[in-house]
């Protein structure tokens, strides 16, 4: 048989790189739950029509990165590429549309076939938030404060430059789409093949290339802030003063247009220069019209994701692996009260393990090998004492305690 290799930007996670990726979750959970947050968890796979049209027919992600198949029943089925289609889905699905505003606050898997690289997979992991229900830009400055009080409790906001921008209204991007159209239109041999396709179908696309020759033309291409209406420029004004009064900082970022398709108003991005190209570590804006895509009524709403593992790779170090204590008797007749020494410590919720094997100096050498914090050494004559050996195995130093005292000792 051929070893068995992970596919292709698949990452299996284990020790340290599980440690820091728990630390992200359970850190973005409790600062999500002081706002307010509840958890939910929906799907990994949904029927194909919650992201083809929702996520945006021109996007990259529904056009070329979306893992879809047919099962066996003959549905085209699809691995989820990001969270917000899916809790859309279940907000309507659960008729929650009534029960305004939800806050939700999710964690886990998304898959997209895009070239690995560093700090880019196929299967990766986010956290998010969705507001759903309130219009006001007071929302979007909360969401983005809460984001901004994860990245500072992880110790990484100092890495991190929040970058906003407003796509304003229906209106003000029909507007700034047509002038777009005009200005591309104009250099339209001097663009990428891609983009030529995109100036068509959605010249707001071609500001996000990649492309080299792409990117000196959108330096100069007009940019949305001369197109917004009264209202959608007052949107914008609001969402920056609240963003002052949180005490968040922002850097305005006429560029961000985001890789979805559902985004007014509202856009934002996290950036560090800390990855290489990978750069964004949390993205999000305003989503008005996707709860009503999903079937739903007209519900506002606005929300972010940021990718676990970028955030795990800011960290500084890895959180510490829990240290052990390592009970090892030192012949059988003391196995039974070994054993029920064992489970009293566990339940006392001491991690403890038990040395199964060899004579004592094998046991400690090993539990010294695995990095245990203390040894408990049961020989018959302590035990008749009621007593065992603790040994600390960074000092060496070793004490005869109580059995009924040893785990307020080891707390
Ligand atoms: P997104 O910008 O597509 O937005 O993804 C959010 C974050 O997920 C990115 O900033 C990045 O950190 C991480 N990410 C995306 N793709 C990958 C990948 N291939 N490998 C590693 N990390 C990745 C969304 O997904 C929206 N649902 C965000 C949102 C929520 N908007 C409103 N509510």
């Amino acid at each position: 048989m051929t070893d068995l290799q992970p596919v292709r930007g698949t990452r299996d996670l284990i020790g340290d790189e599980q440690r820091r990726h728990h630390h992200v979750i359970e850190t973005a959970r409790r600062i999500a739950a002081a706002y307010g947050f509840d958890e939910w968890a929906t799907p990994v796979f949904e029927n194909t029509a919650v992201f083809a049209r929702t996520l945006g027919e021109t996007s990259d992600v529904v056009t070329k990165e979306m893992y879809t198949f047919e099962d066996r029943g003959g549905d085209s089925i699809t691995l989820r590429p990001e969270g917000t289609a899916g809790v859309c889905r279940a907000l309507v699905s659960n008729g929650l549309t009534q029960s305004l505003p939800q806050k939700v606050f999710y964690a886990g898997p998304m898959f997209r076939y895009e070239r690995p690289q560093k700090g880019r997979y196929r299967q990766f992991h986010q956290i998010g938030i969705e507001l759903i229900g309130p219009s006001e830009p007071l929302a979007d400055a909360e969401v983005i404060a809460c984001g901004h009080h994860i990245l500072e409790a992880l110790g990484v906001a100092r890495l991190a430059v929040l970058e906003i921008n407003t796509l304003g209204d229906r209106e003000s991007r029909q507007a700034y789409r047509d002038a777009l159209i005009g200005y591309f239109s104009a250099r339209r041999s001097a663009l990428s093949e891609d983009s030529q396709a995109r100036l068509e179908r959605n010249p707001l696309r071609i500001l996000d290339s990649k492309d080299a020759d792409d990117i000196a033309i959108v330096a100069e291409a007009p940019t949305i802030m001369d197109f917004l209406t009264p209202e959608a420029a007052g949107f914008y004004d609001a969402l920056r003063r609240h963003l002052d009064s949180f005490g968040v900082p922002y850097r305005e970022n006429a560029r961000i247009v985001r890789g979805l398709d559902y985004y007014g108003h509202t856009a934002f991005e996290f950036v560090t220069d800390a990855l290489g190209a990978q750069g964004t570590v949390m993205g999000g804006g305003r989503y008005d019209g996707l709860v009503a895509e999903m079937g739903g009524p007209h519900t506002p709403a606005v929300g972010w994701a940021a990718g676990i593992e970028r955030l795990a790779m800011l960290l500084d170090e890895a959180p510490a692996a829990p240290a052990t204590v390592v009970i090892v008797p030192v012949d059988d007749s003391v196995e039974p009260v070994a054993i029920t020494t064992l489970q009293s410590l566990r339940r006392a919720g001491i991690r403890t393990e038990m040395a199964y094997r060899g004579n004592l100096r094998r046991r400690l050498e090993r539990a010294n090998r695995t990095g245990a914090r203390a040894a408990i050494i049961l020989g018959p004559d302590d035990v008749a004492d009621g007593t065992a050996q603790l040994k600390d195995l960074a000092t060496g130093t070793q004490e005869a305690v109580r059995l009924d005292r040893l785990a307020d000792r080891l707390k």
